[in-house]
């Protein structure tokens, strides 16, 4: 039974929501692998519009098992409350349909309020990011003091695990040069020869605790940030509890015995490889992997576990945020993409930017995600351009190159190497065959595909489920 991986091939936004509900009838399993609720789904649904966040995009088909598997990070009060308003569309979810991972890190409050701190500092530091927390909870992961699913049922573990995370809160603040020096230095000293003094005495552990409250609310305040009221927050936390662990499973066990039932899963990726914090734009990406090999380590599978990775591909380009964007329009024609395609952020309600199709970028994505065949999506949008441009290389100081460069100042000093091809005036929006499609389409669409060097197997004509036109099927074994 083959399983695929849907992951955005440019920088998010390609559609991969609605291509996931489509492919989605023919899978027993949903699973999200990375990010978390910055990412937006858009699903259309006989005219109804659902838009996900943290839930995969399974939980509108009903029967079909939705998992948010440990590669996430998730927000738990933002997922009860997208829970009560995808029910609020008549949407029913149980834990006998979500599962997530006991393993998954938790995005607490004080993460969203470092990062858009963050981001409201000097125009140096900015990253143009959704400002839920995601970064912040990230390093948090890595740096081995975050909270996750499982911590939340005991509240000894809890207690322990928050303090954890405020003593790295504090010193971090105290980093920012706000709070006072002696106090700084005292606790620095104290942190430094905690782990030796705490493998012997567990009183000077709670004294440290107290300590590094006293700092962590200094930092804030340095911030302009309120103290991080730690009882509330574990009042908090307990109360939300029990709603979380309802959906609380060891995700790989289940997956692992859903395949050897010879079940389908379909794994959903968010953002897009531009994104991705190893093979994107650094820094301006999101703080995880997002690749289509992150499905394995995000789920809690091995690598063989994936058959087919389809690549969300928008028949131009968009981007949200900061950062390198070598096609990008800044004339009427960039106004009509956006116009025409709707391009404003589902997650933060932003405008896009919007440039043409840039085949360099796809074909490297093709590539770092190992691809099978890509979606096309919005082709629709194109109806009515006379010309329509796709960058086939890079012009940097004179050489011609066929890849964006690693970094930054070469990244933003590429100039795009356009090629032309006619449009077309007919509408493509809605077309469910390639019949349907006028001559001048078909033509830009095959040579998309020749200079990315990937198959199309999904076209995407409208926003609609059913305006799709399926070449090859990623399901087939
Ligand atoms: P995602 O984050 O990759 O799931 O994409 P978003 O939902 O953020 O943005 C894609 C937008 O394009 C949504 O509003 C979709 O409903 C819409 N969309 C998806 N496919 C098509 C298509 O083929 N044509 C048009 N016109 N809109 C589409
Ligand atoms: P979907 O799944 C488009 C962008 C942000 C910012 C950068 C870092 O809907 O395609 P973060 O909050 O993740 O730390 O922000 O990443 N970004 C997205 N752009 N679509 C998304 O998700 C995105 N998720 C994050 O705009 O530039
Ligand atoms: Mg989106």
């Amino acid at each position: 039974m083959a399983n695929v991986v849907v992951v955005g091939a440019q920088w998010g936004d390609e559609g991969k929501g609605k291509i996931v509900d489509w492919l989605c009838e023919r899978a027993d399993v949903v699973a999200r692998f990375q990010g978390g609720h910055n990412a937006g789904h858009t699903l259309v649904i006989d005219g109804k519009v659902y838009k996900l966040h943290a839930l995969p995009s399974g939980v509108v088909r009903g029967g079909k098992l939705s998992v948010i598997g440990n590669g996430v990070v998730l927000d738990p009060w933002h997922l009860l409350s997208e829970i009560e308003t995808i029910r609020g569309q008549g949407v029913e979810i149980t834990p006998e349909t979500l599962m997530i991972a006991e393993n998954t890190p938790l995005i607490l409050p004080f993460h969203g309020e470092l990062d858009r701190a963050r981001e409201g500092q000097n125009s140096l530091a900015r990253i143009g990011t959704t400002g839920r927390g995601i970064g912040p909870a990230y390093e948090d992961k890595v740096g081995r003091r975050v909270i996750r699913v499982a911590d939340l049922g005991d509240r000894a573990t809890l207690e322990t695990r928050i303090d954890r995370a405020l003593v790295h809160h504090n010193a971090l603040r105290a980093g920012l040069g706000l709070a006072a020096v002696d106090r700084d230095a005292l606790l620095r000293d104290l942190l430094a020869i905690a782990p030796e003094v705490l493998r012997f005495a567990a009183p000077v552990w709670k004294v440290l605790q107290e300590k590094a409250l006293v700092h962590h609310n200094a930092l804030r305040a340095g911030l302009g940030l309120a103290a991080v009221d730690r009882d509330a927050l574990l009042r908090d936390l307990m109360a939300i509890a029990p709603e979380v662990l309802r959906f609380a499973a060891p995700v790989w066990k289940v997956l692992h015995e859903k395949r050897r039932a010879g079940k389908r899963i379909l794994f959903e990726g968010a953002q897009g490889a531009l994104l991705d914090v190893d093979f994107g734009t650094y820094p301006f990406v999101t703080s995880s992997n997002v690749i289509a090999g992150q499905a394995a380590t995000g789920t809690g599978l091995g690598p063989g576990a994936v058959d087919y990775v389809l690549g969300i591909v928008k028949a131009y380009t968009t981007r949200v945020g900061e950062g390198p964007f070598p096609t990008e329009l800044h004339d009427q024609d960039g106004q009509r993409l956006g116009e025409r395609g709707h391009e404003f952020g589902t997650t933060t309600g932003r405008k896009r930017r919007c440039g043409w199709f840039d085949a360099v970028l796809v074909r490297q994505t093709c590539v770092t995600s190992g691809v099978n065949g890509i979606a096309l999506t919005k082709l629709d949008v194109l109806d009515g351009f006379d010309t329509l441009r796709i960058c086939t290389g890079y012009d940097l100081d004179g050489q011609v190159l066929d890849h964006l460069p690693t970094a930054s100042d070469a990244q933003a000093r590429c100039v795009p190497i356009y090629e032309d091809m006619p449009g077309w005036s007919e509408s493509t929006e809605g077309a469910r065959s390639w019949a349907d499609l006028p001559a001048a389409a078909i033509k830009y669409v095959r040579r998309v595909e020749e200079l990315i060097g990937c198959p199309v197997a999904l076209l995407s004509t409208s926003p609609e489920r059913e305006d799709t036109i399926l070449v090859t099927d990623p399901y087939a074994d």
